[in-house]
């Protein structure tokens, strides 16, 4: 009988690199949880590219598609939390700073390989939003409640 452990590897024997989403994942508010569904279909090109003649060029691609989608998604979800009067925005914001520039800096190395960036993208993304995001979700819906009931609320 396979374990969890077997069904996580694929037939390289190496541990898959499938991100997938997942349903802890789910923040409730809708427009951030689209954007992060966004960012993994992105980061899930990666899967299948390894040992691929085309490999590095791919590995370029999504990380230039995702320094640009992460610069707008992070605008997004700063300005939502600034509104809601999140107390923790600065250090929300730093933890998103210095995950841009890191996948920033990836652009310029030469050997990049895909399970690597993969392995990083989705450790880095899975806990940001399962703690640092989570942490904002009642100020932002609280604010994004008040605003659907505009008129009643002064
Ligand atoms: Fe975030």
């Amino acid at each position: 009988m396979m374990g969890a452990d077997d069904e996580r590897k694929g037939a390289s024997g190496r541990e898959s690199m499938q991100i997938s989403w997942k349903v802890e994942y789910s923040l409730g508010i809708a427009e951030m949880d689209a954007e992060h569904v966004r960012m993994i279909e992105m980061m899930a090109r990666l899967e299948s590219v390894d040992g691929r003649p085309d490999a590095l060029r791919t590995v370029g691609k999504v990380i230039n598609d995702l320094v640009d989608y992460v610069g707008t998604h992070f605008m997004h979800e700063e300005d939502l939390m600034e509104k809601a009067g999140y107390p923790h925005l600065e250090r929300h914001r730093e933890q998103h700073r210095v995950f841009a520039q890191k996948v920033y800096d990836m652009r310029s190395r030469a050997s990049l390989d895909a399970h690597t960036v993969h392995q990083f993208l989705q450790q880095w993304l899975g806990e940001h939003i399962l703690k640092a995001d989570r942490d904002y979700v009642p100020y932002v819906q609280r604010w994004l409640d008040n605003r659907g009931a505009e008129g009643g609320l002064e």
